[in-house]
């Protein structure tokens, strides 16, 4: 079963296409990245599959199940499930310690006191390196420790996909490195899916496969052998 699984995707704004004919699968457990120029449609993509907005046309499957004209009420469930969302500027919860983010989508669910809940998030941040900080409150932390928190936030309730849009974007370049890196590790383990959209070629390297998106869909696609410069030459061929 694909995690990902969009076909034939419209999208318009006014008049304006951004999104057309728009096709792009994700296997379980595959890293992926998105690339394209601003503006064209990345972050647009990502919040249709995300359920955060509507498409006005195709289907667009998360592990099977079709989330196109779902309800407000019904993607957001849907979403605490099955998607893990990180966004650029982290979106944590100020009034919430550390721990409590990270729990946030099984709480909603009523599913936060079980031990095997506990247990995930605490698995979840030793590896993201946030061990002793789960008392500590967003305002306390780091840019780059934030955007770890919202990681382990995404991945608690082991999603069929995690969607970044530009997660690395307010990072300076060390914990730019720290965060991409650990996405990477992440990725790598397969468990749930990653779909990264990033204008980093460090980042997109660390994805098995980089999709490139003009006029509405996806143009090429390359295998990625975790060089950026390999991604950087794709990129310019790209959108020369
Ligand atoms: N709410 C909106 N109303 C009207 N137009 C919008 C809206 N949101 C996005 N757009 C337009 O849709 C197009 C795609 O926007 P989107 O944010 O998906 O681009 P992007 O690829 O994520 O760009 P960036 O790299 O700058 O983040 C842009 O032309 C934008 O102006
Ligand atoms: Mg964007």
């Amino acid at each position: 079963m694909e995690a990902l699984k969009a076909t034939g995707v419209c999208r318009r704004y006014g008049k304006r296409e951004v999104l057309k004919d728009f096709d792009l699968t994700l296997e379980a457990g595959e890293f992926a990245a998105l690339m394209g120029p601003s503006g064209s449609g990345k972050s647009t993509f990502l919040h249709l599959a995300a359920g955060l907005l509507s498409a006005d046309a195709g289907t667009i499957e998360i592990g099977g199940k079709n989330i196109v004209g779902m309800s407000d009420a019904a993607a957001a469930k849907f979403r605490r499930r099955h998607i893990g969302v990180v966004f650029q500027d982290f979106c944590l919860l100020s009034g919430k310690n550390v721990k409590d983010n990270v729990m946030m989508p099984l709480l909603l669910d009523g599913e936060g006191r079980s031990v095997k809940a506990q247990r995930s998030a605490e698995l979840l941040l030793r590896h993201l390196g946030l061990m002793g900080r789960e008392l500590d409150y967003p305002s306390e932390l780091s840019g780059g420790e934030q955007q770890r928190v919202a990681i382990a936030r995404a991945l608690v309730a082991n999603p069929e996909i995690v969607l970044a849009d530009e997660p690395t974007g307010n990072l300076d370049a060390k914990a730019a490195r720290e965060v991409s890196g650990m996405l990477g590790e992440l990725g790598s383990e397969g468990k749930s899916a990653i779909l990264v959209v990033t204008h980093d070629p460090v980042v997109a390297a660390r994805a098995r496969k980089v999709h490139f998106l003009k006029d509405g869909h996806i143009v090429a696609t390359c295998m990625t052998n975790g060089d950026p410069d390999e991604v950087s030459k794709r990129y310019l061929e790209t959108y020369r």
